[in-house]
């Protein structure tokens, strides 16, 4: 539950590397997610490169701050593993990776691709997607250079008892 409560969406970036072990620890933390009839359709596509990390904001308008950090994870799912629920087990996949970065002190932030079917064109014509891969999520990932508090939410207020 700690790791819950602390990890927040970060922009702000220290330049400390992330080590190749650090991410080998996220993508096997993403994997443990559930999945439907257990297809595990996802895949992880590391980009530490620095042309390729700053050709990523000419595909994705909403990510500039990839620019301050020295890794990223595109989580993409395999439509003929599961035409139907990739995305979802994408999403649970994507879940995951947030919560472990934040269990080992590194910030993340997702950044949207699905559904937005330009962005995810984008991805696939910049990274060679194989044609029934699709681009999912964008995790940026770095040290933090912010600390933010837990948000005030409000469970109560979206929780129904027996009947809507
Ligand atoms: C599907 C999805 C897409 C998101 N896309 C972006 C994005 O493109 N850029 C960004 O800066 N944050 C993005 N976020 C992060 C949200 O803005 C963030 O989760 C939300 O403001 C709540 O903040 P928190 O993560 O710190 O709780 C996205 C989050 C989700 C779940």
């Amino acid at each position: 539950m700690s790791v819950i409560d602390t990890r927040r969406s970060i922009r702000k970036y220290t330049a400390q590397s992330v080590a190749k072990h650090t991410i080998e620890q996220l993508i096997a933390a993403a994997c443990l997610a559930p999945s439907a009839r257990n297809q595990q359709p996802w895949d992880f596509l590391v980009v530490t490169d620095r042309q390729k990390l700053d050709a990523i904001p000419t595909v994705q308008h909403s990510c500039a701050f990839i620019s301050q950090v020295p890794a990223a994870v595109i989580v993409c799912g395999d439509r003929h593993k599961n035409e139907r629920f990739w995305p979802v087990d994408c999403a649970a996949a994507t879940e995951n990776l947030l919560l472990k970065a934040a269990e080992l002190g590194l910030g993340s932030c997702w950044c949207a691709i699905y559904p937005l079917e330009q962005e995810m064109a984008g991805f696939k014509q910049l990274f060679g997607l194989p044609d029934q891969v699709e681009a999912f999520s964008l995790i940026v990932l770095g040290y933090p250079a912010e600390e933010k508090p837990q948000p005030d939410r409000d469970p109560a207020g979206h929780t129904h008892w027996e009947q809507w």
